[in-house]
């Protein structure tokens, strides 16, 4: 059953009557430009066609009551207050609707239901998608229509707030900014972007899951930022973005060993990005999937971001025939590789990864090949 079918009717069934008012959101699979969203380089995000839809309407009663179908679960609040929440998909829910009534915009009452195609702690952004979708059934029920940085900008405020990870910008924004058949490229150091065709004749996008669940509130994700911040303040740069790989191997000899790695990893990945830029734009798709394992090998050996389990998914591609590049994508620690691959080879591709995943981990990793979709929307009813 459609998502939007499925909000409909479990509205319906929890709440006796029909929402007013409806939007949806993707999740997002990042081609390359790692952890360099918050370093002020480019990144090349596309939205996937798995959505997070919210279908809810105005109650004449108090307060903000939420049903998850999926998981039967409910969560009511008798007003917006920060802090924990458990469900945590709630914590985001009121984090947005909080940001609203920070920013002079206060949502009435309100009653919602939730359902979602996006896997959950795997790096494809679930939480924005949950973010992104809230933000733009409050826009309607404020009639606070924003600009889309301006929300994405929102959206984020309310993950630092209520998730406590202090992420980048990149997953609200793609949330809302992708488009069908295209690679975002966003410039996280003036927020500039434009829309890249990404159409690669006989190539498709395959997302893997390791299912081993990525969770960046444990710490792992702040440190990483926290390092990088330390070690621009010792080379005494203003933003990593004016430094070439070059540039940085003659400064860098004072920087202790992990905070070399890691400066390492932004000023290469800084680099391959641009270059991954001109590669779409000109149709390169080799040098493209070459730039994917290189990308993959940085995030594995400097930034120390990835696990053996993407570390094995990304591994098995590299002798399969059809696969011209993989990567793991998002935070890390868990979750997702990327891989571009000929899809004519699809078939005996995805065959070898179950089957060599299977025997080394034991575990069975989701596969699936997602073309570049809308961000959010709202949905007339
Ligand atoms: C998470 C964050 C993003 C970004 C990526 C890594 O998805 O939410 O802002 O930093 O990790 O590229």
């Amino acid at each position: 059953m459609a998502l939007l079918e499925q909000a409909l009717r479990a509205f319906e069934e929890r709440f006796g009557s029909g929402p007013e008012i409806a939007a949806q959101a993707p999740g997002r699979v990042n081609l390359i430009g790692e952890h360099i969203d918050y370093n002020d380089g480019l990144v090349l995000p596309m939205a996937i066609d798995r959505y997070t839809v919210i279908a809810g309407g105005r109650t004449t009663g108090d307060g903000y009551h939420f049903y998850l179908p999926g998981r039967d679960q409910f969560f009511s609040a008798p007003d917006l207050k920060l802090g924990d929440h458990s469900p945590p998909w709630a914590g985001y829910v009121l984090g947005v609707l909080k940001q609203f009534e920070l920013a002079g915009f206060p949502v009435p009452p309100l009653r919602a239901v939730i359902v979602s195609d996006v896997p959950p702690g795997s790096g494809l952004s679930s939480s924005a998608a949950l973010e992104v979708a809230t933000a733009t059934l409050a826009e309607q029920l404020t009639g606070h229509i924003m600009a889309p940085m301006e929300k994405a900008y929102l959206c984020q405020r309310a993950e630092h707030e209520s998730a406590g990870v202090p992420c980048g910008i990149m997953d609200q924004a793609s949330a809302i900014l992708c488009q069908r058949d295209s690679v975002l490229e966003l410039d996280c150091r003036d927020q500039n972007h434009r829309q890249l065709p990404f159409v690669p004749e006989g190539l498709g996008v395959l997302v893997t899951n390791s299912k081993v669940q990525h969770n960046l509130a444990t710490g792992n994700y702040a440190t990483r930022r926290q390092e990088c911040e330390l070690a621009a303040s010792k080379l005494d740069i203003a933003s990593w973005r004016h430094l070439t790989p070059d540039q940085f191997d003659q400064i860098s000899a004072c920087l202790p060993e992990t905070l070399l790695r890691r400066g390492q990893h932004v000023v290469s990945e800084i680099a391959r990005t641009l270059q991954a830029s001109e590669a779409i734009e000109s149709g390169q798709w080799s040098s493209l999937g070459e730039l994917l394992y290189q990308s993959h090998e940085s995030l594995r050996d400097h930034f120390q971001v990835s696990c053996p389990e993407l570390d094995l998914l990304v591994d098995f591609t590299s002798d399969l025939p059809g696969v011209l590049g993989s990567r793991m994508t998002g935070g890390g620690f868990g979750g997702c590789t990327v891989s571009l691959i000929e899809l004519a080879e699809r078939p005996f591709i995805e065959r070898a990864i179950v089957t060599k995943y299977q025997a080394a981990t034991g575990m069975e990793p989701e596969l699936f090949v997602t073309r570049p979709s809308d961000g959010a929307q709202p949905i007339s009813l």
